[in-house]
């Protein structure tokens, strides 16, 4: 992956109403957009992070704008350290200027993530290592960095899981591996920083499909999932604004969102 300069899209204004802040990584589409927009519904003023994805990031803001909320755009490679730290600091200053919460974080949404299937035989430590660090090490560090602005705010930390980390898909050793440390690390946070920071995570069956993935196949996939389909990113972004404003004795728990495939032998 390119190094690009981290950044965000203008010079900052500052908020004209006072709003709570959340970040949402990899909000260039799908499951993170749909967070990024529905958060931004419930009054947010979101950083709407993206790596490759900047005209679906620029599209994500506009529809977090029509749908009642602020939205700042910011460019990181959550690959490397120095991205991490970039984007930990854009956040920061973005929180300080919004005004709302004594300059806090309310919400940080660990979404960004890397997906890639390798056979045990084909896994590179390279390939290993980078898995690791955009699903399982950037979280930790963004989470560190950002620590201060969120105990200001008594903020949230959502992690995105994924129900393959308790049952694994055959040839993704890596990602499964990075998503269970996700779930150790979300209960670990959630007993580490409460009571000022709540901690929780989202595991979601199928509920954006692979834009590669044959017709045939997705359809074979749905027979097996209890509630008979596959579900949608909204339905991940409800839960996640649920668990941000109407949840307030939660923290620890990792909430599948499948349709009941993990009941399933
Ligand atoms: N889709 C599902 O059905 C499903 C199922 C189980 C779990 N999940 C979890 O739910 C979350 C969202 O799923 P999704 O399918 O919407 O995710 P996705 O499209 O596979 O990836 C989300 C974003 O991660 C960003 N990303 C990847 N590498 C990055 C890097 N080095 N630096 C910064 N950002 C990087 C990408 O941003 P850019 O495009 O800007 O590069 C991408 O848009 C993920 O954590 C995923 O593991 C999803």
């Amino acid at each position: 992956m390119d190094s690009p300069q981290p950044g965000l899209e203008s010079p900052r204004a500052a908020c004209p109403v006072a709003r709570p802040v959340a970040l949402v990584t990899g909000a260039g589409g799908r499951v993170g957009r749909a967070i990024a927009v529905e958060l931004a519904a419930a009054g947010a003023r979101v950083v709407v992070h993206y790596a490759r994805s900047e005209e679906g990031a620029r599209e994500t803001a506009r529809l977090a704008r029509a749908a009642g909320g602020e939205a700042v755009l910011a460019h990181a490679d959550l690959a490397t350290a120095a991205g991490c730290a970039a984007l930990a600091a854009l956040t920061a200053e973005v929180c300080a200027e919004a005004r709302a919460e004594g300059g806090g974080l309310s919400a940080l949404v660990h979404n960004a993530s890397r997906f890639a299937p390798a056979p045990l035989d084909a896994l590179t430590p390279e390939a290993w290592a980078e898995m690791l660090q955009v699903n399982l090490t950037a979280p930790y560090l963004l989470t560190r960095a950002l620590l201060p602005a969120l105990r200001a705010a008594r903020g949230l930390v959502l992690t995105l899981c994924d129900i393959s980390a308790e049952r694994p898909l055959r040839g993704y050793a890596h990602y499964t591996a990075s998503k269970a440390g996700l779930v150790g690390l979300t209960r670990a946070l959630a007993v580490e920083l409460a009571p000022d920071v709540r901690c929780l995570g989202v595991s979601p069956g199928q509920v954006a499909w692979p834009p590669d993935m044959p017709a045939e196949e997705r359809e074979r996939l749905a027979r097996r999932i209890p509630l008979g389909r596959g579900g949608a990113p909204e339905d991940v972004a409800r839960l996640a604004r649920f668990l941000w404003r109407e949840a307030p004795y939660m923290t620890g728990a990792v909430i599948p969102v499948d349709g009941g495939l993990s009941c399933r032998y």
